[in-house]
C-alpha cells in the first residue's frame, strides 16, 4: 500500500504532483485533490517525487510526512563555484592517518548514501563497511600473506599479475600499495540481475567520494580489490560479497596529506556536439 494521502486544505490543486510523476499514475479531476487508482499502485517507482514537488506540503506517501523532509531553498544549496571546486579538488588519497573516522560522521555519510540514484529506483544496494582500522589491519595481513603464498605457488591469475609487484614492497619495506594504509573500506554491491547494477554501484561510490571529501576525508577507488578477490576467492566469502552480486569498493579515512591546489585537466575530455 502506498498510503498516498492529500491534505485537502493545504492542496492548491496545482497538478505539480500529477505532471512530475515519472510513471503518470497520479490523477486529478478538476478542483478535486490528486489520487492514485488502487490498480495503479504497483506501478509506483516509490521515488517520492510527488512528496518532494508539492509546494504546500500537502502530500504524504509511503508513510513519509513532508515535514520530515529537508527544505530545498537556494540559500542552503552549495552553489556552482562550490561544487566546481569540490569536483576539481577531489583527489585520490593514498596516505592516511592511522586512526578511525568518527563513527557519527560515518553514520551521517552512510545515511545520505541512500539518496544516490539507481536505475528504475531499484535501490537494492548493499553497503559493506570496514569501520575499524584493527579489522582493516587483520584483513591486510590475511590478504598479503595469501598473495605471497599465491605468488610462490604461481597462482596469481594473469589479469591480476600487477599484484606480484606489491608483495616485496610490503614485506621488505612495509609499503602498502594495495590498501594504501587506509583505515576503512566501503564495498557497494548489487544483484547482478538488477536493472543497472554497475551504474548503481559506481554512482553510490562517486557520491560517497564527494560527500566524504567535503567532510575532510580522503578516499581512493579500490579497483585492486577485484585483483585480490580473483586471486583469493576465500576473501570474497570473508567479506560477505554474494557470488551473484556486482561490486566495487573504495578506501577512505582521515588523510595524512593535504593537496594545496587542483590539477589541470580542463579541455582534456573529448566533447563532441551532436548536431542534427
Ligand atoms: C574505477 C577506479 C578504480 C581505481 N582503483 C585504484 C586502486 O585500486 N588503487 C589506487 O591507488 N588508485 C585507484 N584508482 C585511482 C586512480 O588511479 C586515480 O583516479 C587517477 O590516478 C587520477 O587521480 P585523481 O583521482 O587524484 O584525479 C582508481 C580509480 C578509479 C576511477
Amino acid at each position: 500500500m502506498l498510503q498516498f494521502t492529500i491534505n485537502a486544505e493545504r492542496c492548491i490543486r496545482c497538478r505539480r504532483c500529477v505532471t512530475d510523476c515519472p510513471v503518470c499514475i497520479i490523477e486529478q479531476k478538476e478542483k478535486e485533490v490528486p489520487f492514485i487508482r488502487p490498480e495503479q499502485e504497483e506501478n509506483c517507482l516509490r521515488c517520492q517525487h510527488c512528496l518532494a514537488v508539492c509546494p504546500t506540503a500537502a502530500l504524504s506517501i509511503l508513510g513519509k510526512k513532508p515535514e520530515a523532509s529537508l527544505p530545498l531553498d537556494a540559500a542552503h544549496m552549495p552553489n556552482l563555484d562550490q561544487m566546481t571546486l569540490l569536483i576539481r579538488g577531489r583527489r585520490s588519497f593514498r596516505q592516511y592517518q592511522d586512526k578511525n573516522v568518527d563513527p557519527e560522521l560515518l553514520q551521517q555519510l552512510l545515511a545520505t548514501l541512500a539518496n544516490s540514484p539507481t536505475g528504475i529506483n531499484n535501490r537494492r544496494l548493499t553497503f559493506r563497511l570496514i569501520d575499524d582500522r584493527e579489522a582493516m589491519n587483520r584483513l591486510r595481513e590475511k590478504v598479503m600473506t595469501g598473495l605471497n603464498e599465491a605468488a610462490k605457488a604461481n597462482r596469481i591469475p594473469e589479469r591480476a599479475a600487477y599484484l606480484t609487484n606489491t608483495i616485496a614492497p610490503y614485506f621488505e619495506q612495509r609499503r602498502d600499495i594495495i590498501f594504501r594504509n587506509a583505515p576503512h573500506a566501503l564495498i557497494v554491491s548489487a544483484e547482478a540481475d538488477a536493472p543497472c547494477p554497475q551504474q548503481d554501484v559506481a554512482l553510490a561510490l562517486a557520491y560517497f567520494e564527494l560527500l566524504a571529501q567535503s567532510a575532510g576525508l580522503g578516499t581512493v577507488w579500490w579497483g585492486m580489490l577485484h585483483f585480490v578477490l580473483a586471486t583469493l576467492p576465500d576473501i570474497r566469502t570473508l567479506l560477505g560479497i554474494p557470488p551473484d552480486h556486482v561490486f566495487y569498493a573504495m578506501l577512505f579515512g582521515r588523510p595524512a596529506i593535504k593537496y594545496s591546489r587542483t590539477v589541470q585537466r580542463d579541455n582534456e575530455a573529448e566533447i563532441r556536439h551532436i548536431i542534427f
